[in-house]
């Protein structure tokens, strides 16, 4: 049985997986309208990613008899400015969720919680990828500048991108 300070943090990571995958949708619709379809197929995927995240966490917290709170979300608020911009928001926002992530766990030991400590390694795992992806993604934006021809491979690459093999073309 969770308690409810472990309940209601596990709650707000609901909301913050939800709102991730509001972010990443958005992102995909702006680069679908923009034309970079490997940008936008990498977005959707992204968005599909934490909402599935989500759901883990709400089926986890009815599980242990608590009840999951589905609650409104914020409009994502993003700087539209360059493909750049965008996946540096993308990566700014996976620390931020790691942070978060790194706080229900010091809840979890504090709570003498272990199996909801346990459940939330999946999600430290999954924060490190994250993260080493988007820092990835952000190295190769460096590599290409402002050339045309590396945008191009770039978003053609992007299509293929998965977080295990890290496979854009060098
Ligand atoms: Fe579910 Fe990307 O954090």
């Amino acid at each position: 049985m969770l308690s409810d300070k472990m309940a209601a943090a596990l709650n707000e990571q609901i909301k913050i997986e939800a709102e991730s995958s509001q972010i990443y949708l958005a992102m995909a619709s702006w680069a679908e309208v923009k034309g970079f379809e490997g940008i936008s197929t990498f977005m959707f995927k992204q968005s599909d990613e934490e909402r599935m995240h989500m759901l883990k966490l709400l089926k986890y917290v009815n599980q242990r008899g608590g009840s999951a709170v589905v609650s409104a979300l914020e409009e994502p608020r993003l700087d539209y400015t360059s493909f750049s911009t965008l996946f540096r928001q993308l990566y700014e926002h996976e620390v931020k969720v790691s942070a978060s992530i790194n706080n229900l766990v010091d809840i979890a030991l504090t709570e003498k919680d272990y199996a909801t400590h346990n459940f939330l390694q999946w999600y430290v795992s999954e924060q490190i990828e994250e993260e080493a992806q988007a820092k990835v993604i952000l190295d190769k934006i460096d590599l290409i500048g402002d050339s045309k021809g590396g945008l191009y491979m770039f978003d053609n690459d992007m299509k293929s991108f998965t977080s295990a093999g890290h496979n854009i073309v060098q």
